[in-house]
């Protein structure tokens, strides 16, 4: 344990040190919510474990990118809520160290009913903004979305790419210690996504700044992350030069 502490103690680090997360899932199926609910009075509600992620360790230093692919269902997002500590792991221990500009679920942090304006505002303070902090950029980040007209709307109006415009804009106005983007992005347009490829670069070189980037584009990884980590169905199966792991990955015999 101490040896950890000491591994993860710079800015932006992350020790995921044999973490496993299991998930209880039922093991019928109920036809309606009633059948579901007279199962539960009677406790005859039965789960079964399910492994989401099996013992997974791995370091990422301060300024490292890291890529993260795996088919649909294998883990990663579940990762990422670890690492974010929006979940605890079942077992296993992750240190991480630094303030954390989290982009997991699209729309997480922002409240549908308020406008654009407030949820800058909102969402700000979530990333630990202060609200002057947020005055002096909001004109930066409006610019960045490119939603100058839209900013008197209530968000229940915006696309889910008006909303990932928003949330990657707030996200990225500052030098966060660790950004974590999840798919989150590829429901933007394509000259969004290439923006935001742009400025997760930039945010990379400085070195400044941690990356975890969740793709399926190998070609993508690639140009943005010096190493990937590939986690198939909860296991891990590879970690080196995102040159190896994404070919190795694109090229799965599936
Ligand atoms: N809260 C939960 N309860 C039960 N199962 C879950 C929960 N969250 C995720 N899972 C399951 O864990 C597995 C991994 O999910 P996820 O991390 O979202 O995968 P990925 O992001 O790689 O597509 C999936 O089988 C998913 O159904
Ligand atoms: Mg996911």
């Amino acid at each position: 344990m101490a040896n950890d502490i000491i591994r993860a103690s710079e800015p932006g680090s992350i020790c995921v040190d044999d973490v496993t997360m299991t998930f209880n899932i039922a093991k019928e199926q109920f036809n309606s919510l009633k059948e579901y609910f007279i199962a539960m009075t009677r406790h005859e509600l039965k789960f079964k474990p399910f492994h989401a992620l099996k013992n997974i360790s791995f370091d990422v230093r301060p300024g490292e990118s890291v890529g993260l692919v795996g088919t649909n269902g294998s883990g990663k997002s579940t990762m990422l809520k670890i690492i974010a500590g929006v979940l605890s792991p079942s077992e296993g221990t992750v240190t991480v160290n630094g303030n954390i500009a989290p982009l997991i679920e699209l729309g997480a942090g922002f409240d549908r009913e308020l406008t654009a304006r407030e949820n800058i505002y909102l969402n700000g303070a979530l990333l630990g903004y202060r609200k002057e902090f947020i005055e002096e950029n909001f004109d930066r980040i409006v610019e960045f979305a490119e939603l100058q007209k839209f900013m008197d709307m209530p968000l229940k109006n915006y696309s889910s790419g008006m909303v990932a415009r928003i949330a990657f804009s707030i996200a990225t106005i500052t030098e966060p210690d660790l950004l974590i983007v999840d798919e989150a992005l590829s429901v933007g347009d394509q000259f969004f996504r290439e923006k935001c490829e742009r400025r997760i670069s930039e945010l990379v070189s400085s070195k400044n700044v941690t990356v975890l980037f969740v793709s399926h584009n190998a070609g993508q990884v690639k140009r943005v992350c010096e190493r990937c980590i590939w986690i198939e169905k909860g296991n891990l199966r590879m970690d080196g030069p995102s040159v190896e792991v994404a070919d190795a990955y694109a090229n799965m015999k599936r």
